[in-house]
C-alpha cells in the first residue's frame, strides 16, 4: 500500500536521526496539490523529544527522503511540515501491481484470526422489521470487510427463538381459534394470535401464568410444545430467509438462543462456584464492584434463565468450540448496558478473547417516505424492499431497455439504495431515510456510484469496439502516467492516487468498525472518476499507448468501485 511505503521511508529517516518511537506517524493525503501528494507533521510531533526546531528536523528528514526513488520532490513548509510528491514511476508500478492483485491492493493479515460477527439476530415468530435492517446491513458489511483483509470472519445469526413470547404463542395456538385461510401457519398468523393473547391477558391475568407453564414445558423440551415450537421456528425462518436472499445476506451459523439451552445451568454453576453471583429473593443475581453497572439477573426465581445468561453461554461456546479471537455484536444502542454487563461478567469468568459491541442509532423515516402504512405502524422489511424496487423502476422508466432488464436494474438499484443510505452514515447516529436521497442520481447515493461503474464499463466496451486491434492484455499496454503538470494530468493523477488509497480505506474502516469510511472513499472515487471521464476524452486520445494507459486506469477504477461496493454488499450493473 502506498501509505505503508511512505511510512517506511519516513520511519527509516527518523531512526537515522535518532532512535525514537516512530510507530505512530501521521501521514495524510495533501489537501491541495500545491503541497505535493502527501503531507506529514512528524517533525512537529518529534520536536519535543528531539529537542530541536521542527523546521530543522523537517529539513533533515526531507534531505534523507530526497534520495529515495519513491519520491520526486520533498519540500518543507512552516512551521515544520514535510510535503511529499510521489514519483510517477512509483505510481505507475503500484497501479500495475494493483491491477493484477487478487486482493485489489488490500494487505492481508497473516494472523489467521477467527472473528465472529453476530448480526441481524431478529426475534422469530415476529415479522422482521426495519429495526433489524440496520444490524443486518452493517453486520454483513463488517463481515465482508474483515474477510477482505484476510480474516476468517464468520457470521452468526443469534436469533431470538427461546424467549417468553413462545409461552404465549403456544398457549394461544392451543386455545384460541386461529385462521384457516391463507394466513394459516404464517408469521402473520403467529403475530395475530400473539397480539390476541396480549389483549386477553390484559383482562385476565391468569393467562400469563398459563403461558409461563407452557414456556417451562417447552424449555424442558416436552411434547407437544417442542414440536409445535419447531414448527413455528421453521415458518419464521422460511420468511426471514426470503428477505435475506433478496438482500444477498448469508450466515455461516444460525445458532439461536435455543442452541445454548443445555449450557445455561452450567453458567449459573460456574458463577456460583466463582462466587460471582448471589441469591436474591430466590433469583440469581450478579452485583458489580462499586456498582459499576446495575445488578444483572441471570436466573429467575422460577428457575428460568435470561437474555444475559444465554449471551454468557454464547461467549464460552465461541471461545471453546470456535476458537474465536474476537466477537463483534451489532445491535442498536439501546442494548448498550446489556453488553457492558455480560462483557464484564465474562471477563471475570475467564473469557480469553476480545468482545466488541458495535452500536447504531435509530433509522427514522421522513414524513411521507413510506406510504400506505398506518401512522406509527412498524414497517415490515418486505414492504420496504418492494417499495425500493418500485421507486427505482420509476427513476429509470424512460430508459431504452427491455422490461426485464429494467426490472433487474430496479432490483439492483433499489436494494443498493437502501443499503447505501444506511452504510454511508456514521453507524452511531440516528438516520432519517428518504427516498429522494437514497435514489438521487447526482448525490452521494448507491445509484450514483453504480452509475460511475456502469459508465466505466461502457467506455471500456466502446474502446474495444473502436479499436478492435488493441489487445489491452498484451504487454504493449501498461499504465504509463506522465506528470507534465497539465490540468488533464492533474485530474488523472488525483484519480490514480485515490485508487492507490483503496487498501488503506478498507483497513481504516475495519479498524473502526465503520463501513461508512468505505462509502466516503467510494463517493470520492466516483467524483474523481466523473471529472476524469468528462475532462480526459479517452477515445479521442491520439497516442495509442496513452489511450491504452488511460483505459487501463479507467478499468482499474471500475474494478475498485466494484470491489468496494461489494464490501458494502451492493451489486453493480454493466449497464444502467
Ligand atoms: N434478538 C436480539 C434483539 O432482537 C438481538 C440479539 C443480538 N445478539 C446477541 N448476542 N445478544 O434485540
Amino acid at each position: 500500500m502506498i501509505l505503508d511505503l511512505i511510512h517506511n521511508e519516513v520511519k527509516k529517516a527518523l531512526t537515522q536521526i535518532e532512535n525514537t518511537d516512530s510507530s505512530k506517524l501521521d501521514i495524510v493525503v495533501a489537501t491541495n496539490n500545491k503541497f505535493g501528494d502527501f503531507q506529514t507533521n512528524v517533525a512537529l510531533q518529534h520536536a519535543k523529544i528531539l529537542r530541536k526546531k521542527p523546521l530543522d528536523i523537517a529539513q533533515d528528514i526531507a534531505d534523507r527522503l530526497q534520495s529515495s526513488p519513491l519520491f520526486s520532490k520533498v519540500e518543507i513548509a512552516n512551521p515544520g511540515f514535510i510535503n511529499i510528491s510521489i514519483d510517477t514511476q512509483t505510481i505507475n508500478s503500484l497501479l500495475t501491481d494493483m491491477s493484477s492483485c487478487q486482493y485489489n491492493g488490500i494487505s492481508q493479515t497473516k494472523s489467521n484470526e477467527t472473528i465472529i460477527i453476530d448480526y441481524s439476530s431478529p426475534n422469530v415468530a415476529k415479522t422482521m422489521h426495519v429495526a433489524h435492517l440496520r444490524s443486518t446491513i452493517i453486520g454483513d458489511a463488517l463481515k465482508r470487510i474483515y474477510k477482505a483483509c484476510g480474516y476468517n470472519a464468520l457470521g452468526d445469526n443469534h436469533i431470538g427463538d427461546w424467549g417468553t413470547q413462545f409461552g404465549k404463542i403456544l398457549y394461544a395456538y392451543k386455545n384460541f381459534e386461529h385462521p384457516t385461510d391463507i394466513e394459516k401457519d404464517s408469521v402473520a398468523m403467529l403475530e395475530k394470535i400473539y397480539q390476541e393473547f396480549t389483549q386477553k391477558a390484559e383482562e385476565d391475568s391468569t393467562l400469563d401464568d398459563y403461558a409461563r407453564q407452557e414456556l417451562v414445558s417447552l424449555q424442558k423440551k416436552e411434547e407437544p410444545n417442542y414440536s409445535l415450537w419447531k414448527k413455528f421456528i421453521s415458518i419464521s425462518l422460511k420468511e426471514f430467509h426470503r428477505v435475506y436472499k433478496r438482500l444477498d445476506i448469508t450466515f455461516d451459523m444460525e445458532n439461536g438462543e435455543s442452541f445454548y439451552n443445555d449450557n445455561l445451568q452450567g453458567i449459573i454453576d460456574q458463577l456460583q462456584s466463582k462466587k460471582l453471583c448471589q441469591e436474591s429473593k430466590g433469583a440469581q443475581v450478579v452485583f458489580f464492584e462499586d456498582d459499576k453497572y446495575p445488578p444483572c439477573l441471570v436466573q429467575k426465581n422460577d428457575g428460568s434463565f435470561l437474555y444475559a445468561t444465554t449471551d454468557l453461554a454464547t461467549v464460552f461456546h465461541r471461545q471453546n468450540k470456535l476458537n474465536a479471537n474476537k466477537a463483534i455484536y451489532v445491535t442498536d444502542n439501546r442494548q448498550k448496558l446489556h453488553f457492558q454487563q455480560f462483557f464484564h461478567i465474562s471477563e471475570l469468568m475467564g473469557k480469553d478473547y476480545e468482545l466488541e459491541h458495535v452500536m447504531f442509532g435509530l433509522m427514522k423515516f421522513g414524513e411521507g417516505t413510506v406510504m400506505s402504512t398506518r401512522k406509527g405502524a412498524v414497517i415490515s422489511l418486505q414492504f420496504l424492499l418492494d417499495e425500493a424496487e418500485k421507486r427505482a423502476f420509476d427513476v429509470i422508466l424512460d430508459r431504452d431497455y427491455s422490461e426485464e432488464e429494467k426490472k433487474e436494474i430496479a432490483r439492483v438499484v433499489g436494494i443498493g439504495a437502501i443499503k447505501y443510505q444506511d452504510l454511508s452514515q456514521n453507524p452511531m447516529t440516528d438516520i432519517t431515510f428518504t427516498w429522494e436521497k437514497a435514489l438521487n442520481l447526482e448525490g452521494n447515493s448507491a445509484p450514483y456510484l453504480q452509475y460511475a461503474y456502469a459508465r466505466a464499463q461502457s467506455i471500456h466496451r466502446k474502446f474495444v469496439e473502436t479499436f478492435p486491434d488493441h489487445d489491452l492484455k498484451s504487454s504493449k499496454y501498461c499504465i504509463d502516467f506522465v506528470d507534465g503538470g497539465s490540468s488533464k494530468e492533474t485530474i488523472e493523477k488525483e484519480l490514480a492516487l485515490h485508487i492507490l488509497m483503496y487498501g488503506h480505506a478498507v483497513h481504516h474502516a475495519k479498524n473502526q468498525n465503520k463501513p461508512n469510511l468505505i462509502a466516503d472513499y467510494l463517493y470520492q472515487l466516483s467524483s474523481k472518476f466523473s471529472s476524469f471521464y468528462n475532462q480526459v476524452p479517452i477515445l479521442k486520445e491520439e497516442s495509442q499507448s496513452k489511450r491504452g494507459s488511460l483505459i487501463l486506469l479507467s478499468d482499474l477504477c471500475a474494478k475498485t468501485l466494484k470491489d468496494g461496493l461489494n464490501l458494502l454488499g451492493i451489486e453493480t450493473l454493466e449497464r444502467m
